[in-house]
């Protein structure tokens, strides 16, 4: 295969955002000496930092690079000194413009666990062994987006309104996906929704299940109340295979899934649009309390360059060696502070430095 030359564009972020993207570009650096890849990497300020900069959490000059890139890299934004900012000043909303800006309606969160750390989980052992769950969460439409919206406070009793809305084409793309990846997995998809109660939730019920006996009836399907699927997630989390849900239910449901495996600072995810370009973040977010002591755990944004690298950059041999780089890190006893159940830990810098010693 001729090389071709990827961008990819990191934006670290805020709060420990900054230090496992450091340890995560050391990685990629050594892959791309070692495999000799053809990388354009850019860096550049996102959230409170480019707040901080330049006035505003997402400069034009970052959005445009990243319309321009494969793949972006993205750390963690939020710090408490920004919770007092205008919603369009904050650093979360530099997170949901770029979704909408790039169109990333599909955002793949894994939650599995790596045996040796069921312990760290709040559920016991035997209920989280192996869990291996994907969710798939519809991410540019739904009740964060819909129109109308707004808080109304110059009516008398004052008032706040969103809107809960998909269409067809929305609901099908993102069915599609969680299909399409039950595939490649256990073959069992569980549509989520509150069809008992919510019109929208009706017709995403229908609509998925249209799709399902047109394109995938091969697949398992089922459907679950959302209030139910956040409680079968920690009753038996092992039951599901992919978890399909819109913008809302999913935030809440990947929440759950993540906290289980005991460390949210192990998982990745990936946003990805119609043409595989994808945003990369770890499911955790700054932890500004422990910014800056270089203690976070950068394995989740590892993870989240394997991710581009499988989603996006079309290098999944290398995607598989650096997930197996991490597994094996884990099986010698690598452990950061998060996950050492007050044993010895190592630094963020020197889990980049033991991953590269495993990948050479
Ligand atoms: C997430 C986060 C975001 C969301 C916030 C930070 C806007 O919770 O990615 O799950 O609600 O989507
Ligand atoms: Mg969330």
């Amino acid at each position: 295969m001729s090389e071709m030359r990827h961008k990819i564009l990191a934006l670290p972020g805020d709060g420990i955002g900054q230090e496992v993207m450091d340890a995560t570009l050391e990685v990629l650096d050594f892959l791309s000496s070692k495999k000799s890849l053809d990388i354009d990497l850019t860096i550049m300020p996102v959230g409170g930092t480019s707040y901080d900069q330049h006035g505003v959490p997402l400069t034009n000059d970052a959005l445009n690079a990243a319309k321009q890139s494969d793949a972006i890299l993205f750390g963690a934004v939020g710090a408490p000194q920004y919770d007092n900012l205008a919603w369009d000043k904050r650093p979360e909303h530099a997170l949901l413009a770029l979704r909408k800006e790039l169109n990333l309606f599909a955002n793949l969160r894994p939650a599995f666990l790596f045996n040796e750390l069921a312990d760290a989980s709040s559920l016991k052992a035997d209920i989280i062994k192996d869990l291996d769950i994907l969710i798939v969460r519809e991410l540019t439409g739904g009740l964060y987006f819909g129109e109308p919206r707004g808080i109304y406070a110059d009516v008398s009793p004052k008032r706040a309104l969103n809107t809960m809305v998909y269409d067809e084409v929305e609901i099908d793309r993102i069915a599609r996906v969680a299909f399409e990846a039950a595939a490649r997995r256990k073959n069992k998809v569980c549509s989520v929704d509150k069809a008992n109660v919510l019109e929208v939730s009706k017709f995403w019920r229908e609509q998925v299940s249209a799709l399902h006996t047109k394109k995938f009836s091969d697949i398992g399907l089922s459907h679950m109340l959302a209030d139910n699927a956040a409680m079968q997630l920690v009753i038996d989390p092992n039951q599901f295979d992919v978890i399909l849900a819109s913008n809302l239910f999913g935030d809440i449901l990947s929440d759950i899934a993540a906290t289980l495996t005991g460390s949210i600072g192990m998982l990745p995810s990936a946003s990805l649009n119609e043409k595989n370009v994808g945003m990369y973040e770890p499911c955790h977010g700054s932890a500004p309390d422990i910014a800056g002591e270089s203690i976070a755990n950068p394995i989740a944004m590892i993870l989240s360059l394997s991710m581009a690298m499988r989603y996006s950059l079309n290098m999944v041999d290398l995607a598989d060696q650096l997930d197996g780089a991490v597994k094996t890190f884990i099986a010698n006893g690598g452990r950061t502070k998060d996950i050492a159940a007050g044993g010895a830990f190592l630094k963020t810098h020197e889990v980049a430095q033991e991953i590269i010693q495993i990948l050479s």
